[in-house]
């Protein structure tokens, strides 16, 4: 260790043969492996082989709920465009490394109290045996995937030989991690035991294991390649890959990778599966979407810990209740949110029977169980009372936050604001999940409108981590910072917005709607629209999201965009002409596309598309990737004004925005990494066919100054 360093391991000894080593990184909430951390390890693990009273090595974390948080990406980033020989030699060097845990002289046993993923994970691999706690925090795991590569320093080798090949194909390829009861049923950990006794558990299964040697019989055994019968290895390959290709639609090759390397491995023995592992890495480590989706892990660690102002002297205020107006699809989703979160909930409704039914929502939603694959009713005993239903608003006058979620009507909303403040508590803050209407004029007639903001939820909320919390011209930096708190409180990931039409998302997905519209006119049909987005990575193609968002609903967004830019947006007829004929969407199972079979599937209907045809202009032939560039294209110029006119704090929100609002395809890094992945001079060049199209393909002044002068949207972040 160099001098003057904090060390980030100590060692110490509880019992006189028991060597402790207890991980805690300085400064750092989590334990990460750091270059100087790894070099920590292999200098302790030096001295403990020399020293022949040691018995038993038990690794441990001092940080409470997490044990280590895997391989410091910081320094990954650095090394990204490292030759291939580099990335083999690293991988190399670390599987050496650990491998010793399972060489040692003596017992070498992991007391996992909290997070174990990625390279912590596979350094409690390669100890002889891992015992878990019983914290719900504790959790197993390899995420690699999630990243674009896989374990690299021999979880491929020491899982599979550990808990069985499917068991570890399951785990290293979904990227998802286990708890600590599950790792005891694999196998994978010999005990589960209260955190504060993990310790004297450990020593406990050190004394057995030297009583009985079988840690050396296994150590024997997994250094084998693992016995596994053609037919079952063929059976695991073919159900793994369907899955695996149904997951990734064929945009993430890491999955695959881990798996076919899994596959051939496990024939071989320990030294030569390392190697290929190493060397199978090498493919892996910094590619384009390796990169991509790095970027996508620091916008998402970054907003963990963005308060949403850029100055520290301001505290959010702690919010005790939640009041919800509104109980339809979105204002039950909120409320069930907050109720989740044990904070208590009064829900209201202009109408008996929506409250009624929206608060029945709310508790199953709230209490909904994966396993029992509906409401807990025990957990309904203890949310229960903390919902209450209001048949008057004053009835939420003594909540600290009131998030309004009544329908998309400017009057209604401002007079319910009328109705309502007077019976508000000053600190109070009240709130808009409008999805259109600009919050300053919300605000107009409100005697605190410093305390008024948009808080803006997905839809479904249970689902859409992204929640926009929009900041009018008279929002005060206490009420955004309160609200960007209170939401990440649910579990959501806040970005603030600055005022206007679609504020951020809405905004940018609007050029992409209309761009669809303006294709199928020119000739394109709804499948290759459809097709060209979905091979671009988007969940689904714009034609199909238009169902699912009700085709009235987006003709009346589309009248706010094109009333507040009409030099760049097309008022098509075809909108209102699918409205007036009763398509609305999913909802009336007709839109542009039929839903009326028995799956509900969207299907080709020759009405529609008559419809369509009444507005065509041509008979224009498109490719693939041209419809995907006029569908980005316009969105990405959108991007660029919203950052010109300064409505985000940081373009990082814009790619956090897209991927967690609209489902922007993650291995793309998000719309403004991938246009740094073209650079800016090269999409200049690809809007010069599109000129004649109009302002809505024009560069804008920031592409085109960045195409001069080389600079990227996230360069030095
Ligand atoms: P919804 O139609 O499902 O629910 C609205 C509820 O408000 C109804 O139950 C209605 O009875 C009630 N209501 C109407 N006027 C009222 C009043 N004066 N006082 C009390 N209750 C009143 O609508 P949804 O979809 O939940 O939308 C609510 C808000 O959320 C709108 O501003 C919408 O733009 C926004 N939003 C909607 C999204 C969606 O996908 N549906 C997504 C994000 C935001």
């Amino acid at each position: 260790m160099n001098a003057g360093m904090t060390s980030a391991l100590t060692l110490s000894r509880p019992q006189p043969d028991i060597a402790l080593l207890s991980f805690d990184l300085p400064d750092k909430g989590a334990n990460v492996l750091s270059r100087a951390v790894l070099a920590e390890l292999d200098e302790h693990l030096s001295k403990l082989e020399r020293d022949a009273t040691v018995a038993g090595l038990i690794l441990i974390s001092a940080k409470s709920g997490t044990f280590i948080a895997g391989a410091d990406l910081r320094e990954f980033v650095a090394s990204l465009s490292a030759p291939k020989s580099e990335v083999v030699a690293l991988c190399r060097r670390g599987q050496e490394l650990f491998r010793r845990l399972s060489k040692a002289r003596f017992v070498t046993v992991a007391a996992i109290d909290g997070i174990c993923v990625g390279g912590g994970a596979e350094l409690a691999s390669w100890c002889d045996r891992r015992i878990v706690s019983t914290n719900p925090r504790t959790e197993f795991g390899f995420p690699e995937v999630k990243l674009g590569l896989y374990p690299g320093w021999g979880g491929t080798v020491r899982a599979p030989r550990i808990i069985g090949l499917g068991n570890a194909v399951e785990i290293i390829t979904s990227g998802e991690s286990i708890d600590g009861k599950q790792a005891v049923a694999l196998g994978l950990a010999s005990d589960l035991v209260p955190a504060d006794k993990l310790i004297e558990a450990a020593i406990r299964l050190i004394r057995q294991e030297q009583a009985n040697g079988a840690y050396l019989a296994d150590r024997q055994r997994w250094r084998q390649p693992l016995e596994v019968n053609p037919t079952e290895l063929g059976f695991l390959g073919a159900t793994a890959s369907a899955m695996i290709r149904q997951e990734t639609k064929g945009h993430y090759p890491a999955p695959a990778a881990a798996l076919e390397l899994m596959l051939e491995t496990c024939g071989y023995d320990e030294q030569k599966a390392l190697e290929k592992e190493a060397a199978g890495m090498a493919e892996l480590f910094g590619s384009p979407i390796n990169a991509a989706l790095i970027n996508i892990f620091f916008l998402t660690d970054r907003n963990k810990r963005d308060t949403g102002l850029d100055r520290s002297d301001v505290a959010p205020a702690k919010i005790q209740s939640v009041g919800v107006i509104g109980a339809g699809i979105m204002g039950s989703g909120i409320a069930a949110a907050n109720l989740k979160q044990e904070v208590p909930v009064a829900l209201t409704d202009a109408s008996l029977e929506a409250l009624t039914v929206g608060a029945r929502n709310v508790l199953e939603e709230a209490t909904y169980h994966k396993k029992l694959k509906g409401p807990d009713p025990q957990r309904a005993m203890s949310l229960g009372p903390l919902l209450s239903v209001a048949r008057h608003q004053e009835e939420l006058a003594d909540c600290d936050l009131v998030v309004e979620a009544v329908v998309e009507n400017v009057d209604v909303k401002k007079r319910l604001y009328a109705q309502l403040e007077p019976h508000l508590r000053p600190e109070t803050i009240l709130a808009s999940n409008t999805s259109t209407i600009p919050i300053t004029r919300l605000a107009e007639g409100l005697s605190r409108p410093d305390r008024f903001c948009g808080l803006h939820f997905f839809n479904p909320v249970r689902r859409m981590k992204l929640v926009e919390v929009i900041r009018g011209k008279q929002t005060s930096d206490q009420t955004v910072a309160t609200a960007v708190a209170h939401a990440k409180r649910l579990g959501k990931m806040p970005v603030v917005v600055g005022d206007g039409p679609g504020f951020l998302v809405n905004r940018l997905l609007f050029p992409y709607m209309n761009e669809a519209i303006e294709l199928l006119c020119e000739g394109a049909s709804m499948q290759e629209i459809d097709k060209a987005a979905v091979g671009f990575g988007m969940p689904m193609g714009p034609i199909a999201l238009y169902d699912m968002v009700g085709l009235d609903t987006a003709m009346y967004a589309g009248k706010t965009m094109w009333e507040a830019y009409p030099d760049r947006v097309v008022a098509s007829p075809v909108l209102p002409a699918m409205v007036k004929a009763g398509r609305l969407g999913q909802k009336t199972k007709l839109g542009f596309y039929s839903y009326q079979n028995k799956r509900g599937n969207a299907q080709r209907d020759a009405a529609a598309e008559a419809i369509v045809a009444n507005y065509r202009r041509g008979e224009a032939k498109f490719g693939r990737e041209q419809i995907a560039d006029r569908l980005i294209l316009p969105m990405l110029l959108e991007a660029t004004r919203l950052l010109e006119e300064r409505l985000v704090r940081d373009v990082r929100d814009v790619d956090l925005g897209l991927v967690f609002g609209i489902g922007f395809p993650p291995f793309r890094g998000g719309l403004l990494f991938w246009a740094d992945t073209l650079g800016a001079e090269r999409i200049v060049r690809m809007l010069e066919p599109l000129a004649r199209l109009g302002a809505r393909m024009q560069p804008t002044p920031l592409l085109l100054e960045m195409a001069k002068s080389g600079k990227r949207f996230h360069a030095g972040k």
